[in-house]
């Protein structure tokens, strides 16, 4: 993890004791490698991948999400249907990548709905950016998946902007999407957009 010069000791302190402890977590929650595991970003209720989990009894879904109380309401829904392929952890997506287990690696990542960060400014924070999906792609299994859903227009025609121009990932227009499941998001969104992307180089060319 790299931290602006600027960055306070205790905070420094406080992101490497939970980056410490997610490393020792991950490895006790997760299958043992090499797992090419489903993973939800931004899981929140874990309405999707609870239903996604049963469905797909063979595949190890991982739901993540830094909101607690979202966090305790998808175990319980997990727990209710007593599903062992399931697991729903705090982690922020970043720091889920940085503390991965070797050999752990994604078939398939889920972003659905996430948070759109409208103001310019802020774009640096949406997790379709490019540093991000080049960390995500070295962490994919090969032709994993990356299914990216929103009801923001603007943050889903960007979004397809940097997976075109993005070497490491290609846009499948003809890519089923795997499940409909509505999420808590999704019930409240008048209208909504999806994508499908399949993981092309795993290492950036450019190194971006
Ligand atoms: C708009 S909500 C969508 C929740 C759910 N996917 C849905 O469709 O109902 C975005 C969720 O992503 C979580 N989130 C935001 N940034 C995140 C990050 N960097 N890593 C992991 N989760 C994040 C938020 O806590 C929130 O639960």
């Amino acid at each position: 993890m790299q931290f602006h010069p600027g960055a306070k000791p205790e905070f420094v302190r406080h992101v490497e004791s939970r980056l410490a402890q997610l490393r020792a977590e991950l490895p006790t929650v997760l299958p043992p490698p090499p797992a090419a595991i489903t993973l939800e970003i931004g899981c929140g209720h874990g309405h999707f991948l609870t239903r996604y989990a049963a469905v797909h009894p063979e595949r190890f879904c991982l739901g993540i999400d830094i909101l607690n109380d979202r966090l305790e309401r998808a175990t319980k829904k997990r727990d209710r249907a007593d599903l062992k392929n399931l697991h729903f952890h705090k982690a922020e997506a970043v720091e889920l990548l940085e503390c991965l287990p070797n050999g752990i690696s994604f078939a398939e990542v889920f972003l659905l709905f996430p948070d759109p960060w409208p103001k310019k400014r802020h774009h640096k924070n949406r997790l379709v950016r490019p540093d991000f999906l080049t960390t995500l792609a070295e962490h994919m299994a090969p032709a994993g998946r990356f299914y990216f859903r929103t009801d923001h227009a603007e943050y889903f025609a960007a979004g397809r902007e940097v997976l075109e121009q993005h070497p490491c990932w290609r846009i499948a227009p003809d890519a089923p999407w795997p499940l409909e499941e509505a999420t808590v998001f999704q019930l409240k969104a008048p209208a909504y957009q999806s994508l499908v992307a399949v993981m092309h180089e795993r290492i950036c060319p450019c190194l971006c």
